[in-house]
């Protein structure tokens, strides 16, 4: 891979350059259109991180498609699939870990306190790997690109990172690797979402500025369906993930919820 990096910046290509764990759906294929339009090679990279998975969490079970992904990654016009083995990324002995101070406290943070931790070491490792020009995130793990946008500054990365706009199914559901774990039933549940978020953005318009009004009225919403818990519901600043009281301006509502054992996130930009 790393050859294979050097080949194409000696050819004077722009590489863009999204990172995923696997499991392709049209909000991952969305991000490599989007690349597309941002380099000349696209590189696309499947790995399931250990290091971002907490001691109770899905790592073992996290759905692995290798090979159907690699020909979806070939249907969009991905010109490197880079996969590689566990212990290719992390050698035995491996202590270096890269650590946001603020920006992962909050949110999923909470519930998942090395989450970041583990996303941040291995976008490093793969950004010295592929050596890209720019590279591609989805607004749907908001948090998630707040803390790449921050990290590629700190560390002085030359790397342009875009967020792309959230892929949802036909009733509003947001497109994840984990609905995969989701019975019928549960399935239906899972719209308790989207449906939230709609709801905030309504009373919003209809000047609810409260924060913790519209937290209590999303919240209610979202365990009057079967099976649900939430994990988090909050409204915050969209840049420094703060805590807002009052949605005066644009205020990003992010929510998790657990449908039956699967933890779903999503968020939405609410402006008054
Ligand atoms: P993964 O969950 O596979 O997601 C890969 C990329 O696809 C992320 O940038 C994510 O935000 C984006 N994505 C997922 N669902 C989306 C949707 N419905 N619409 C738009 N984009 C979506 O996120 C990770 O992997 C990992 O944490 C990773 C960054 C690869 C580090 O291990």
């Amino acid at each position: 891979m790393l050859q294979e990096a050097d080949r194409l910046l000696h050819e004077g290509k722009t590489i863009a350059f999204v990172p995923t764990m696997g499991c392709f759906h049209d909000g991952h294929l969305a991000l490599m259109r989007e690349g597309q339009k941002h380099g000349d090679a696209l590189i696309v990279s499947i790995f399931v991180n250990p290091a971002q998975f907490g001691p109770t969490e899905d790592f073992q079970t996290y759905p692995r498609e290798l090979n159907q992904d690699i020909r979806l990654a070939e249907s969009v016009g991905v010109d490197v699939v880079f996969a590689p083995e566990a212990n290719a990324m992390y050698d035995r002995g491996h202590e270096t870990y890269v650590n946001l101070e603020t920006l992962p406290r909050g949110l999923c943070g909470l519930s998942r306190p090395d989450h970041f931790r583990g996303v941040a070491t291995v976008v490093a490792k793969l950004f010295n790997i592929v050596k890209p020009h720019v590279a591609l995130f989805g607004k749907k793990d908001y948090q998630q690109l707040a803390v790449i946008r921050r990290l590629a500054r700190d560390l002085s990365y030359d790397i342009k990172v875009v967020g792309v706009p959230t892929v949802r199914e036909a009733d509003g559901l947001a497109m994840s690797s984990r609905n995969t774990y989701l019975s019928k039933e549960q399935r239906r549940s899972a719209l308790a979402l989207y449906e939230s978020l709609q709801l905030a953005q309504e009373l919003v318009a209809q000047e609810t500025k409260d924060a913790g009004k519209l937290i209590e009225k999303a919240s209610r919403l979202i365990v009057s369906y079967p099976d649900t818990k939430v994990d988090y519901v909050t409204l915050c600043d969209p840049d420094t993930l703060e805590d807002v009281e009052r949605v005066d301006r644009p205020s990003l509502m992010a929510l998790a919820v657990w449908v039956g054992r699967t933890r779903l996130i999503d968020n939405a930009i609410l402006t008054p």
